[in-house]
C-alpha cells in the first residue's frame, strides 16, 4: 500500500519542516488538497504556496482539486509538474476532454468520486485514467469519520478496472487510519491518503509505516 499524507493537517506555520518530515519519514506521495470555497465549503491553497511545497518535497505531488472550473485550475498547477491531478466527476461536464488535456501536459490524470457517486459512472473513462480517487468522507475538511461503504465501492471499482484497465490505481481519501487500512488493502486499494492520522501522530514515520502494509 502506498501512502500519501495530506498536508491539509500539517502545521502551516512551519510548512517546510512538515513537508520534509513526511518525505524523510518514507511517504510515497505528497497529497495536496485544493479547495475553492465554491465546490466545497472551505478554501485552502493556490499555486504560490504549492510551488513552495514542490520545492521542498522529495516525493511526487498528488494534487486533489475540489473546485469549480477544473480546466482553469489544471492550468494553474500544471507548471509545478505534479505526478497526478485529480478532479471531481460531479463537477465536470466534459471529463474525457479534461483527461486528455491533463495527459497532454505530461501529468497522470485521475478522477475523484464523492461518497454517493457510483463507480459505474466512470466505467467508460477507466481506459484513459491512471487513478481513481474514492472519497471516504465528504470533501472539504480533514479529520472526519471514515464512511465504511467505500470498501464495497472499491471492490466494485476493482472489478471494473480489471475488465477495462488493470493499470489504473485506486486511491482512498478521508478518515484512513491503522484500523481500516487492512480492509482497504483487501478491497484492492493501492494508495491511501491520510491527513490527521499522520500529522496527528507523535512520530510521522511510524504512522506512515503502519499504513504501508
Ligand atoms: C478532504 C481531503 C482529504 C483530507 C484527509 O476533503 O480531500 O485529503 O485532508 O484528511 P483525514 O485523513 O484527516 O480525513
Ligand atoms: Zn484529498
Amino acid at each position: 500500500m502506498l501512502v500519501a499524507p495530506s498536508i491539509l493537517s500539517a502545521d502551516f506555520g512551519k510548512l517546510n519542516d512538515e513537508i520534509k518530515a513526511i518525505c524523510e519519514g518514507g511517504c510515497d506521495l505528497v497529497h495536496v488538497d485544493v479547495m475553492d470555497g465554491h465546490f466545497v465549503p472551505n478554501l485552502t491553497i493556490g499555486p504560490v504556496v504549492v510551488s513552495a511545497v514542490a520545492k521542498v518535497a522529495t516525493k511526487p505531488l498528488d494534487i486533489h482539486l475540489m473546485v469549480e472550473n477544473n480546466s482553469f485550475f489544471v492550468d494553474l498547477f500544471a507548471p509545478l509538474k505534479p505526478e497526478y491531478i485529480s478532479f471531481h466527476i460531479e463537477e465536470e461536464k466534459h471529463p474525457h476532454r479534461l483527461i486528455q488535456k491533463i495527459r497532454g501536459l505530461g501529468i497522470k490524470p485521475a478522477i475523484t468520486l464523492n461518497p454517493h457517486t457510483p463507480p459505474e459512472s466512470i466505467e467508460y473513462l477507466l481506459e484513459d485514467l491512471d487513478m481513481v480517487l474514492l472519497m471516504s468522507v465528504n470533501p472539504g475538511f480533514g479529520g472526519q469519520k471514515f464512511i465504511p461503504s467505500v470498501v464495497e465501492k472499491a471492490k466494485k471499482l476493482k472489478e471494473l478496472i480489471n475488465k477495462r484497465n488493470p493499470n489504473c490505481l485506486i486511491e482512498v481519501d478521508g478518515g484512513v487510519n491503522d484500523k481500516n487500512i487492512q480492509e482497504l488493502k483487501n478491497a484492492g486499494v493501492d494508495i491511501v491518503v491520510a491527513g490527521s492520522y499522520v500529522y496527528g501522530a507523535s512520530d510521522y514515520s511510524t504512522a506512515i509505516k503502519s499504513l504501508q502494509i
